[in-house]
């Protein structure tokens, strides 16, 4: 079935229009994108009395003057207009293709559209404008309609009928992104239908430079790494001057990674010469008509102390004999010369007024940007080097992209081409030190690390939106780093300059970037070309623009294997694609893996990730709109490979996965008794990481959607069992009154013969030892007639239990036995852990002390790779024996261990927390050191187990203090 090329839905073969989104059906390609972008709604005020008082055709011709002047302004600005409605206008900056300043440019934009209204009709019209940057889709373009649609249209049209005649409105998240650049009045909120707070935003009042200012404002000043860099920028001015000949630096790099920094640090040693180097800059401009020679033109300025409101009169006298120089500032000096002729006279006047100035001192021009440059203008740069005479380094900065442009730059001329890679780690961490100052918190520097790539620009966005948004806040003259909320992107500046660089790509290359991130960082040639349907990627070029790297070797047998360079590229590539294309991209793949991979165990979580991503998301239903079968079968898969994947993470006792896993399978489950099954396992998963209250929530929950009686047997049975088993997990001991109707509950509704009543009876011993002597002996008759070891194993437990009630120690050991003798066969290192730890109190309390002291290291062994909770045990049986055999002195060599398990399972309540810590204040105080002591009964206490009877251990404490 074919695809809408506008929202990604399927279309029915002979359809005109998609039944989804209503677009008229076309053939290209499916060109629709997600882009961030700015939006610009601006209405006419005062047309229509216009109308009213004025011959149509004359009406008609105003009209037609407004719109040229707006979509002038608009296409200087860099925009694209979508729509004329009536007397409004609705531009975007940022789509189609993806602008690094878009927010900037839209500002300008409305700027120039007031301006350019107020000089063509004075008073008698306004504009109204609204600003609005958000996420769109933009789709292809259809006659009479937009092709951008999403909510921030709607707003920006909302701010602009709000705005008052002449007045610009711009939105919040605008206001961000281009703030520094522009002064806005002050924060205000409009009413605006659909949106219940309304729409905050602020007033636009004027420009203040073209682009944002870098840096984060209020933070100290850094400057890191870069030492081999600056040395070749020396080396270039040391050549220069000895020789005292010309010289080109180019300094090549990504957006923000530091070129202007560099010559900015460079620059600075430079004013301390002496005689002092002189100094001049000029900056190509990314947008706009007629500035061809705009940097020189900002040299020339400089130099000759030219300002913009300077007469054409006064420009020339300045000029002098350098007539023909006015060419770089736009004057027509050319006098009839031919055009040719023009050029050249104009180069040799650049070439001897450079000569002039170096005549007397060395020179170091820097032109920046020159991607932005026209060929007219660096025709001349190169040969101002090959020609001038003296003491001139000229430094270029450019971003990569530039020598494709122009390949041969520099190749005649002596140069020397620098390449900025990012920051190091370390050097990026070093950065962030500087900046701050202080004590960093936990977690910032690799939140920062990890989404900045080692790119400063990013560093100080990154910081700056943590600031913005109070996530990161100074208290007390150290930072205090908040917990991130999951909606915690890449800021909206970092996010558009890696947009407009993936922009930059061709489209088949742009789709595979964009199917390489639905893969994941890692991915593998093969699926690309699967899943590109048809476009033909170079892969080579992706590598050439460092977007992605090969890796050595492949984890798929046969198929190349490359990563994804930056994190950062990977979200951005996939925030650019529509939810339907998303869900596709990842259903196909999930498919090519189920192809490819035959089922191998390691392909498990991409299975499950794949499909639950396919059909997981909130409009999943919209997504797959007429494929009703197809999203059947694939939430299907996804339910299969979800809980897959789920046992395996459980198995490796990954179990936050697991229950990660769990949950989304349980969002994509529609069957009422296969939710109730999806909570029985969340339950158990619960169990292994001794949560009992999550424990308890999913059994209970899962018993609301059960209604076969066996199954509700079983459920009561494993509430009761897990309970009784696990007494001391619960911050507040559990009602008595409770876990016993739980108990008789499973009793009531299970089969003479079944599980579930063997382990009601367990249960039972558990909550009741000396009371259920003949409940062990009966569950320990049925677990043998089942044949099952686990049930077996938890029966012998039961006995023990009942024989130890009574003080009947020997055969509570010997019950013990049976269990240790199985060990080898089973399977489940939980259990395992657990028949040690049930099985120590027998073996101490019949004097075994050595065989005591190997359980509680064979204990210790098992749980190695279990949770922090087990972990915990794991210290505490360590000290019980220590403590049974009053080793004083082992016991505080186990403090700090103790100490650190305890505060690692902080997040599950048991009272051996608070035991093992009591355990470890009586040792101090048996060694004298009673503040130690009182430091860690203050911390047992902190812990605040409630319901659990420490006495014993503060009675011996008590005792020892004497
Ligand atoms: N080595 C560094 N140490 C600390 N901060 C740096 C360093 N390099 C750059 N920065 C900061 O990072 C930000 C971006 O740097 P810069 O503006 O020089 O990038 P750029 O490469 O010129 O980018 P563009 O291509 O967009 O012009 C600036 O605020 C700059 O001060
Ligand atoms: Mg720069």
């Amino acid at each position: 079935m074919a695809t809408c090329a506008t929202c990604g839905a399927p279309v029915p073969d002979a359809a005109r229009f998609c039944p989804t989104c209503a677009a008229p059906v076309g053939t290209g390609p499916d060109q629709s994108e997600r882009k961030l972008a700015t939006v610009v709604f601006a209405d006419l005020v005062g047309s229509t009395e216009l109308g009213g008082s004025q011959d149509p055709e004359r009406t008609r011709a105003t009209l037609d003057r407004f719109y040229e002047a707006m979509a002038a302004e608009i296409e200087t600005a860099g925009g694209t207009i979508e729509k004329f409605v009536g007397d409004a206008v609705m531009a975007v900056f940022g789509a189609p293709s993806s602008l690094e300043d878009h927010a900037e440019r839209a500002l300008h934009g409305a700027l120039a559209m007031q301006r350019s209204l107020h000089e063509l009709f004075g008073e008698t019209l306004a504009l109204r404008i609204g600003v609005n940057t958000g996420e769109v889709v933009v789709g292809k373009p259809r006659e009479g309609s937009s092709f951008v649609t999403g909510d921030p249209v709607n707003v920006a049209a909302r701010l602009e009928q709000a705005a008052e005649p002449g007045e610009v409105l711009v939105g919040e998240r605008t206001v961000a992104t281009a703030r520094g650049a522009f002064e806005f009045g002050e924060a205000q909120t409009i009413e605006a239908k659909g949106k219940p707070g309304g729409v905050d935003c602020r007033r636009l009042l004027r420009g203040l430079s073209l682009m944002r200012p870098r840096g984060v404002g209020g933070l100290r000043r850094a400057f890191v790494g870069r030492d081999e860099e600056m040395e070749v920028l020396e080396r270039a001015y040391a050549e220069v001057e000895d020789r005292r000949e010309p010289r080109l630096v180019t300094i090549l790099g990504d957006a923000g990674v530091g070129k202007t920094r560099i010559v900015r640090e460079f620059w600075e040693g430079l004013g301390d010469r002496s005689p002092e180097t002189l100094r001049r800059t000029g900056r190509c401009l990314s947008y706009g008509q007629g500035i061809t020679y705009w940097p020189l033109a900002e040299v020339l300025k400089e130099h000759l102390g030219i300002f913009e409101s300077d007469s054409p009169a006064l420009v020339l006298e300045r000029l002098g004999s350098r007539e023909i120089l006015g060419l770089t500032l736009g004057l027509d000096v050319a006098h009839g010369l031919h055009p040719l002729a023009a050029r050249d006279r104009f180069q040799d006047a650049w070439v001897e007024f450079l000569e002039e100035i170096i005549a007397e001192r060395p020179a170091v021009v820097l032109i920046e940007d020159v991607h932005w440059g026209e060929e007219q203008l660096l025709d001349l740069l190169e040969r101002v080097v090959r020609d001038t005479r003296g003491p001139l380094l000229l430094i270029a900065t450019a971003r990569p992209e530039f020598l494709e442009q122009r390949p041969r730059w520099g190749a005649r001329i002596r140069a020397t081409t620098l390449e900025l890679e990012a920051l190091s780690s370390e050097d990026a961490v070093r950065m962030l030190d500087e900046l701050l100052g202080g004590t960093l918190p936990a977690g910032l520097r690799e939140l920062v690390v990890q989404r900045a790539e080692g790119n400063p620009f990013f560093v100080e966005e990154v910081l700056g939106t943590l600031i913005d948004r109070q996530l990161l806040e100074r208290q007390n003259g150290s930072w205090r780093l908040a917990e991130l909320p999951s909606d915690f992107a890449v800021p909206d500046t970092v996010q558009a300059v890696v947009a407009a660089r993936v922009d930059l790509l061709e489209p088949a290359e742009k789709q595979a970037l964009q199917a390489a991130s639905v893969i994941g960082r890692i991915f593998w040639a093969g699926p690309i070309y699967d899943l590109v349907q048809g476009a033909e990627p170079d892969l080579r070029i992706l590598e050439e623009r460092d977007f992605i790297r090969r890796r050595p070797g492949s984890t798929v047998p046969g198929d190349r294997e490359y990563a994804i360079k930056h994190a950062l590229t990977r979200e951005v590539a996939y925030a650019s694609l529509p939810k339907a294309k998303r869900a596709r991209l990842h259903a196909a793949f999930a498919r090519w893996i189920e192809r490819t991979g035959e089922g191998r165990d390691e392909y498990t979580p991409l299975l499950a990730h794949h499909y639950a991503e396919a059909v997981g998301a909130d409009d999943s239903d919209l997504v797959w709109a007429g494929e009703e079968l197809e999203l059947g079968e694939l939430r299907a898969s996804a339910l299969v490979w979800l809980r897959r994947a789920a046992e395996a993470a459980i198995g490796r006792f990954e179990i936050d996965d697991g229950l990660t896993l769990l949950h989304r399978a349980l969002a994509l489950e529609p069957d009422q008794a296969d939710q109730a099954d999806l909570w029985r396992e969340i339950g158990r998963a619960n169990v292994f990481k001794f949560d009992g209250e999550a424990f308890w929530t999913a059994m209970l929950s899962s018993l609301e959607g059960t209604t076969d009686p066996a199954t509700v047997a079983d459920t009561y049975s494993l509430l009761a069992f897990h309970t009784a088993t696990r007494a001391a997990m619960w911050k507040r001991r559990p009602d008595r009154d409770l876990i016993a109707g739980w108990i008789d509950q499973a009793l009531e509704l299970s089969e003479p013969d079944a599980p579930a009543r063997a382990r009601a009876l367990i249960a039972r011993t558990y909550f009741d030892p000396e009371g259920s002597s003949e409940a062990a002996r009966e569950a320990s008759d049925l677990a043998d007639r089942l044949g099952d070891i686990e049930l077996r194993s938890w029966a012998w437990g039961a006995r023990s239990e009942v024989a130890y009630s009574r003080g009947e120690y020997h055969e509570a050991f010997d019950w013990v036995r049976h269990r240790f003798a199985i060990v080898p066969t089973l399977t489940d290192p939980d259990h395992i852990a657990l028949i040690y730890m049930f099985g120590l109190p027998a073996c101490l309390a019949t004097g075994r002390f050595q065989e005591a002291r190997g359980i509680s290291k064979a204990h210790d062994e098992v749980t190695g790779n279990l949770t922090p909770h087990h972990r915990m045990h794991a210290a505490w049986l360590l000290l019980a024996v220590e403590q049974a055999g009053g080793y004083w002195d082992a016991v505080r060599n186990l403090t700090p261990r103790a100490e650190s398990a305890v505060a690692a399972n902080i997040a599950t309540p048991c009272s051996s927390n608070v035991s093992s810590l009591l355990v470890c204040a009586l040792a101090s105080v048996h060694l004298g050191n009673d503040k130690e002591a009182r430091r860690l009964e203050r911390s047992a206490l902190g812990l605040g187990m409630e319901g659990y009877s420490f006495d014993a251990l503060y009675v011996e404490i008590a005792i020892a203090r004497g």
